[in-house]
């Protein structure tokens, strides 16, 4: 039986709330498989961590992380850190350090959730997001002159790399090309007349190398408009780092909302662990209450099952949201319902065991 490592790192406000119940369903998904056995190492690292010891994460922390196959993660930030300082020292540290250039976020309207849209559904609203996630607009270089007085300037730098735009770049066109779908560019070259300029290019430059993929490009402005006009004209997804942000909390609100988002942030590599992942944050306005939808969070669960090489783990996973989903029975509040966050990884596991229990008598 294969063993994995996996790191978890609740984080802060609804993290652990929602990463309690995504571990308990890859306890029993891993259980009922039978092939493969997890071992959960949890990190207290996060806001109260940082209140108490002065910093987000052991000095050594990533030193620690490394050996292990996966890292597992809540959410970072929470009022009364800011929020600059917690998400620079562990969250964008770890994505960073591991050099998880790529993040997967699949924004997929599942069978039973919610749209906002008139006529939304899986087929039209089926998009897969790869978002450039380790420079860009996060590179963290800037400067900040004549602090205080009247001539204050502020410099926020985008670095855009050959080497880092390629890589995307060309991550998004074997995917789509494996997945016989097309790929969008979404940039802002008529604005950003540096970054986005060396974007399109790259873009255009690699695309040759993939005659079978069908690309399209649009302004960032314009395909937000037209992912709530015509989602449909949209398969997979490859864009920058803050662009990528700003559209999969969009694409989570097509996709039911933010309780329903998940990410894999991939080092594709695999030189360092990827870290798996609900794209929401601590959400202080309901944190502590019980509420919080954890169904991003089993779904980043899912993501690593596949990242592990378990697709069908994965696959089953997301069939068990949905079945929840359409049973419309055992939700939070977000999604219309009145359940706690415990009742609904309740109900997943029940849902799991009983598709377990329908394949062993086939
Ligand atoms: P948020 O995602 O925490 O919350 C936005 C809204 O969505 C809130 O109304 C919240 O209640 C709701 N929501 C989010 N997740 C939900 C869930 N699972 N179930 C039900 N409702 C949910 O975004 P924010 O309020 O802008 O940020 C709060 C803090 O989290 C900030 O400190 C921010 O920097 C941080 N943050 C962290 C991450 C991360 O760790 N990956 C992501 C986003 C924001
Ligand atoms: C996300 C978050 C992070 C990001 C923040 C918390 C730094 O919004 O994972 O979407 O911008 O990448
Ligand atoms: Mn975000």
């Amino acid at each position: 039986m294969d063993t994995f490592k996996v790191a978890v790192i609740p984080g802060d406000g609804i993290g652990p709330e929602v990463i309690d119940e995504g571990v308990k369903i890859m306890k029993k998904a891993a259980e009922l498989d039978g092939r493969l056995q997890l071992e959960f190492t949890y990190f207290p690292w996060g806001c109260e961590f940082y209140l108490k010891n002065g910093k987000m994460m052991d000095e050594d922390g990533i030193e620690q992380l490394k050996s292990f196959d996966a890292i597992y993660l809540g959410a970072v930030g929470y009022p009364g850190v800011p929020d600059h300082i917690s998400l620079w020292d562990l969250l964008l540290k770890i994505r960073k350090e591991f050099d998880q250039y790529v993040n997967i976020r699949p924004i997929t309207l599942l069978n039973g959730a919610p749209c906002p849209i008139t006529g939304g559904n899986k087929e039209n609203i089926d998009m897969l997001f790869i978002r450039e996630n380790s420079e860009g607009e996060y590179a963290g270089a800037g400067d900040w002159l004549f602090k205080g007085k009247p001539e204050e300037v502020v410099l926020q730098t985008g670095v855009f790399s050959r080497k880092g735009t390629e890589r995307i770049i060309r991550y998004a066109f074997e995917t789509a090309s494996n997945a016989g779908k097309t790929l969008t560019s979404i940039s802002k070259g008529n604005a950003l007349n540096y970054s986005m300029v060396f974007w399109d290019q790259v873009f255009e430059q690699v695309s040759k190398e993939y005659p079978q993929v069908q690309t399209y490009s649009y302004l960032v402005d314009a395909a937000a408009m037209y992912m709530i006009k015509d989602p449909a004209r949209f398969e997979v997804v490859v864009t920058s780092n803050l662009f990528g942000d700003i559209l999969t909390d969009l694409g989570a609100a097509l996709g039911g909302g933010m309780g329903l988002a998940a990410g894999a942030n991939i080092n594709p590599e695999r030189m360092f662990p990827s870290m798996f992942e609900p794209i929401h944050g601590s959400a202080p306005d309901i944190a502590g209450k019980g509420i919080a939808n954890p169904l991003a969070a089993i779904w980043s669960a899912s993501q690593l099952f596949d990242f592990l090489g378990f697709n069908d783990i994965g696959e089953n996973l997301i069939s068990c949201i949905e079945k929840t989903l359409e049973e419309k029975r055992v939700l939070t509040p977000d999604l219309g319902g009145s359940a706690s966050t415990s009742e609904v990884g309740a109900r997943v596991a029940e849902i799991l065991t009983e598709m377990a229990k329908v394949q062993s008598s086939i």
